[in-house]
């Protein structure tokens, strides 16, 4: 039986599939930890593989490369929740990995994901599997417009959804997801009328030890994540809700690691599951600064089965809010002397090398003795950095 898969005397390597600002987060709680770092991804200069000599940028669908990141990890995680399961159950033969490939295969398709909640007996919205456009048409008949079109896989911060509001901009989404050059596997889903929409971070370890950590407030502007708001401002009964749901969805996947969990807070009191991330996850970067363990250790130590630490807030309140590339261009911020003048402020940068409108190029997160504090610094320490 696995008891722990940090290994006694020598250093252990922990492996990143992926080598973005979630695996350069992940990276330095690992250098804290003692750990040494390899990390995978199919370009050079990556912001983690940046930070490593042991950087396999071809990428894992060169077999050579991956199996030279195999040999130099002792265990292995994610943060690129779009790695092909095969992959990942080739890495398994050889290495241990979390989240799994069983528990990715549930993950990876929205549909699946979301039948899977729904078999557990957790509240979703209404959804449909979309083979044709007549069948579009038909939950759009029955359930009402809007609704959302989404394609099943590879969607990320709004790529793969399409608002519809009636026939005409259905058909619109339809062929933008089916014509000559793309055909991509659909659901339709009814339009959730929220009044919040909210996350939840959970740690689970192979011995199925658990942390959650409180409910937040993600505000998304065109379907991306501009602020974090923790805790939430939600009754108690909403709070404790949140994270039951939260923890049953991950146990749901038999999920090893650290999750994201999104959830709507509906106009009528309820909360319904959106979908769940399978790694660290952008609404739990106000753990670093404003928990007693961030989401980053705690995805270290759940996925080599140490004992969790808590997640619990050390501070009353924390406001994080996303740096997000205004020009296609530079990665890097002109100016931040004026931002670093401000207090109860972090800054985090990702070192991406170039910029893209909406891209996240990183975040601040500020802290404070109740929520209004926490966002009016945030804000405008954000508003202090010049691109
Ligand atoms: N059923 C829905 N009703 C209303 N808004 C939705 C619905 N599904 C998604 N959204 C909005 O779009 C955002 C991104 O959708 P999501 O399904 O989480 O995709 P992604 O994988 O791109 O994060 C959500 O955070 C929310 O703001
Ligand atoms: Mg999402």
């Amino acid at each position: 039986m696995l008891k722990s898969n940090i290994k006694k005397g020598s250093p252990l390597t922990l492996g990143i599939l992926g080598g973005g600002q979630l695996a350069k987060m992940l990276a330095s709680a690992a250098y804290r930890m003692g750990l040494n770092v390899a990390v995978i991804e199919n370009h050079s200069f990556s912001p983690a593989g940046d930070m490593t000599k042991l950087d396999f940028s071809h990428g894992w669908e060169n077999l050579q490369e991956l199996d030279a990141f195999i040999e130099a990890s002792d265990i292995i995680t994610l943060e690129n929740e779009f790695i092909d399961p095969n992959i990942l159950e080739y890495i398994e033969a050889r290495r241990t990995v979390y989240p799994s490939s069983a528990t990715m295969r549930l993950v990876q398709d929205k549909l699946i994901q979301k039948q899977t909640f729904q078999s557990a007996g957790l509240p979703v919205p209404n959804f449909v599997q979309l083979d044709s456009l007549e069948q579009a048409l038909s939950f759009g008949e029955s359930n009402g417009f809007p609704f959302v079109v989404k394609a099943r896989k590879y969607g990320y911060d709004g790529y793969g959804n399409a608002t519809v509001f009636d026939k005409e901009s259905l058909i619109e989404a339809w062929t933008r997801f089916h014509n000559d050059k793309v055909s991509r596997p659909l659901m339709a889903e009814s339009f959730v009328d929220f009044t919040k929409e909210l996350a939840v971070i959970v740690a689970r370890n192979y011995n199925g030890h658990k942390e959650v950590y409180p409910c937040v407030e993600t505000v998304q502007y065109r379907h991306i994540c501009h602020e974090v708001i923790a805790p939430a401002e939600i009754s108690e009964s909403i709070m404790k809700k949140a994270q039951q749901i939260a923890l049953q969805s991950v146990e749901s996947i038999d999920g090893i690691g650290v999750f994201g969990v999104e959830m709507f807070l509906t106009t009528d009191g309820d909360v319904l599951l959106n979908e769940i991330a399978p790694r660290p996850h952008n609404s739990g970067h106000y753990t670093i600064e404003a928990c007693q363990t961030s989401q980053f250790e705690n995805c270290i130590r759940a996925v080599c089965n140490l004992p969790l630490g808590s997640s619990k807030m050390i501070v009353p309140a924390a406001c994080m809010v996303n740096l997000l590339g205004q020009i296609d261009g530079e990665g890097t911020p002109e100016d931040v002397r004026e931002l670093l003048g401000h207090s109860n402020i972090w800054l985090h940068l990702y070192n991406k090398k170039k910029s893209r409108i909406g891209r996240k190029m990183g975040h601040i997160t500020a802290v404070g003795n109740s929520q209004t504090e926490a966002i009016g610094r945030a804000r405008s320490a954000s508003n202090a950095i010049s691109w």
